[in-house]
């Protein structure tokens, strides 16, 4: 063989998208965020606002934009490379709204129907049941589909979703041979699931309307501190992992998760010592791990140019491989090209 042949091997592709609908919180952080910029040196990444997903739910036109400025602005401090990765903006490039009605000619009514995160949204937004809400799951399969993802982080709330997607994606597949990479969700190393401050045993959550409950990535170390003061614990005084000690096992995974400490090893530093000390500690610990990104944040939201010469470019990137596999599925399908 020619000894001039490069074999240069083809990283897998791994596409997470954020919606904007608030500051995502730490729970975010550490749960995702924190892994993405490692996981973007071992495999080709896309990550992206899901603009279009946040409009099922009604949304001041200011509000939305702003959002979606800071969701992407928030994306560009992480750490992540824009050269090497892809950064975009959903709405920005057509072929999401393209594909996602295909997929709906391709998905059941009762495939839809049994999504349970549409089930507890359509109770929530009772008076704004719409129909985007309804096929919201496709227009998902559509964001993984569209670029041949291998691998998709998601959460527990999302695994039914990417399931929907695997099903269309092998449907689609067996009519019209091989279209589509058929997904799985990344198993990497698990993220720390963080609780909320006021009430340990339900997830920290950026919409619970008691903001003292979650600490949002945008906090300023004072409301930080202030928050994990004021966090939820239990009388007894000692600092121990324990089913029993929601609010300080919260606690301690936080801690575990900016420091690197195990749980024994926190156990001994708050020997003897009160909740109190312990907190002071947790919120130092989590003021200083969002330092870095915090300090990017600050740099990039208020350089609005650099912000919109990265979404072109984001956008033209990730149309440019969209573009390949719509393509490709409308000439399958049989639509006609002019070209
Ligand atoms: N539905 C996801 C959420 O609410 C956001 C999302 C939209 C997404 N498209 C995606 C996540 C594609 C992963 C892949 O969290």
């Amino acid at each position: 063989m020619d000894g001039n042949i490069q074999v240069t091997e083809k990283k897998q592709v791994v596409l997470s998208l954020v919606q904007p609908t608030g500051t995502p919180t730490l729970g975010n952080y550490l749960g995702a965020f924190k892994n993405w910029a490692k996981m973007a040196e071992d495999y080709d990444c896309l990550f992206g606002a899901a603009d279009l997903h946040s409009i099922t739910v009604r949304t001041e036109p200011k509000v939305l934009k702003s959002r979606i400025i800071e969701i992407y602005a928030i994306l560009l401090s992480l750490g992540l490379n824009p050269e090497k990765n892809i950064i975009f903006v959903q709405s920005q490039v057509p072929q999401h709204s393209q594909l996602g009605w295909i997929l709906n000619c391709y998905t059941q009514f009762g495939e839809a129907a049994r999504m349970t995160q549409f089930k507890d949204k359509s109770k929530k937004y009772a008076e704004n049941v719409n129909v985007g809400l309804f096929s919201y799951p496709t227009l998902m399969a559509a964001d993984i589909l569209l670029y041949q993802a291998d691998f998709v982080p998601v959460g527990e709330d999302q695994k039914q979703h990417l399931e929907l997607a695997r099903d269309i994606a092998t449907r689609m597949n067996n009519l019209y041979g091989n279209l589509f990479t058929v997904p799985a969700p990344f198993i990497g190393k698990a993220g720390a699931k963080v609780m909320s401050l006021q009430e340990p045993t339900k997830k920290m959550s950026k919409t619970d309307p008691n903001t003292k409950s979650f600490i949002s990535m945008l906090d300023t170390p004072d409301v930080i501190l202030k928050k994990i003061k004021s966090a939820v614990t239990d009388s007894e005084g000692k600092v121990y992992y324990s089913e029993e000690k929601p609010g300080i096992s919260n606690l301690m995974s936080i801690y575990s998760a900016c420091t690197g400490l195990s749980y024994e090893e926190i156990e001994k530093e708050f020997d003897g010592k009160g909740y109190g000390d312990f907190k002071a500690a947790v919120a130092e610990a989590v003021i200083e791990e969002l330092r870095p990104f915090r300090a990017e944040f600050d740099r990039i939201i208020n350089d609005k140019a650099y912000i919109l010469s990265s979404m072109e470019k984001g956008a033209e990137r990730a149309e440019k491989r969209a573009r390949r596999t719509l393509d490709k599925v409308m000439k399958k399908i049989g639509f006609v090209s002019y070209r």
